[in-house]
């Protein structure tokens, strides 16, 4: 395969961030949308001055042969059933976090993925983020020694000083629908975030937690969770607070994040994610009485076209990218432990998550 033809199915929200590292490549072709609101589609292709193929029925995505690989950015709860379908249908697969609603339909995708001879990956942007991957390359080095702890803290605010993105309202109506959506915060954006930590340190064992649910489902504040880190010496802490009185430096979402790995000889901090609360470079190292700056480039959208460029250059090349189905299972499972650890009151295992 010399270029890559793409689908870019389900044209909502996230597919302003998404598909401008696709538009960009130079051995990518988008050359369909897909979108049960075709005039969503037709938007798209407007303000990304492309002439694409426009589909209001993924099937006629699965039955058009000049498409190689299709990018899913549809309702999570969609995504099992259009993963299997596309790779039976021989198409490549990149579905956007998180990999689906529950672990039965992870080993679904899994025994899809096993038979297809097609590519499948999960879409996650974190994993391409230059802040993290800065801190993965210290870490590496062995710039803090061992690693004993990593913690990451979300911010959820109500007011950003930037301008946020055009989010359509429709997108929280699915969201909100306990049927087809298993959490808040700690389920659809967490997964970002054990992603990172398992980048950072490797798979997630026995969690404990506390997530306070209020009257609205998809309020999980304040929450925190605690693990050890498989086969390490070495403990994972996430946690959420809300912030509704408070205005944070953001651009895109109302949230934002920050990141520490704690080592036996230093510290890293990854100061951002989503945004920009904290008025400090993007990473940080400490050793002792010594702070090392590091200016890396840590605009939050820097991520999905690295995820982009990776699937195109992946597909190219033959090789994998990331996140693979065992991880995005892996992954999937971190957050319905913690709502089983913090409902039963006692540590759970994500593998004992079916
Ligand atoms: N990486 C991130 O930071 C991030 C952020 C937001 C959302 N997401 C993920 O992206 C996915 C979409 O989220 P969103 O917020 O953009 O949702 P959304 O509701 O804004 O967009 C979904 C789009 O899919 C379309 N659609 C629905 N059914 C379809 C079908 N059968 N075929 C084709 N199109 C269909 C809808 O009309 C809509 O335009 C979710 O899995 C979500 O978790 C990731």
């Amino acid at each position: 395969m010399d270029r890559v033809r793409l689908a870019i199915v389900g044209c909502g929200n996230i597919s302003q961030l998404n598909a401008p590292g696709y538009l960009q490549h130079p051995r990518c072709d988008v050359v369909a949308l897909c979108d049960t609101m075709p005039e969503r589609a037709t938007r798209r292709a407007r303000e990304w001055g492309i002439t694409p193929r426009i589909y209001s029925d993924f099937k006629q995505v699965l039955d058009d042969p000049a498409v190689d690989a299709v990018e899913l950015l549809t309702p999570t709860w969609m995504h099992a059933d259009q993963i299997v379908a596309a790779l039976a249908a021989g198409k490549h697969v990149s579905a956007q976090k998180p990999l689906a609603i529950s672990v039965p339909e992870a080993d679904r995708i899994a025994a899809a993925v096993a038979r297809a001879r097609t590519t499948f990956r999960v879409t996650e942007n974190f994993l391409y983020y230059p802040p993290i991957l800065k801190a993965k390359e210290l870490l590496d080095s062995g710039a803090i020694g061992e690693p004993s702890l990593v913690r990451i803290h979300t911010t959820r605010a109500v007011q950003i000083t930037g301008q946020a993105m055009d989010l359509d309202p429709d997108a929280m109506v699915w969201r909100r629908d306990p049927g087809r959506n298993p959490g808040g915060p700690l389920y659809d954006d967490g997964v970002h975030k054990y992603a990172t930590a398992v980048l950072w340190i490797g798979e997630i064992g026995d969690i404990s937690a506390i997530v306070t649910r209020g009257t609205d489902f998809l309020a999980e504040t304040p929450a925190a969770a605690i693990w050890r880190f498989k086969g390490r010496e070495c403990l994972g802490v996430i946690d959420y607070t809300a912030a509704p009185e408070m205005t944070i430096r953001a651009r895109y979402y109302r949230a934002d994040e920050f990141f520490e790995i704690h080592g036996s000889r230093g510290i890293i901090w990854v100061t951002r994610g989503t945004g920009e609360m904290l008025d400090m470079p993007a990473v940080v190292l400490i050793r002792g009485s010594e702070t090392v700056n590091y200016q890396v480039p840590a605009d939050w959208r820097l991520g999905f076209d690295g995820a982009a460029a990776d699937f195109i250059d992946s597909l190219l090349a033959g090789r994998q990218p990331a996140q693979d189905i065992h991880t995005a299972k892996h992954i999937l499972q971190v957050p319905l432990a913690i709502y089983e650890a913090s409902r039963v009151g006692r540590a759970v295992s994500p593998d004992s998550i079916k």
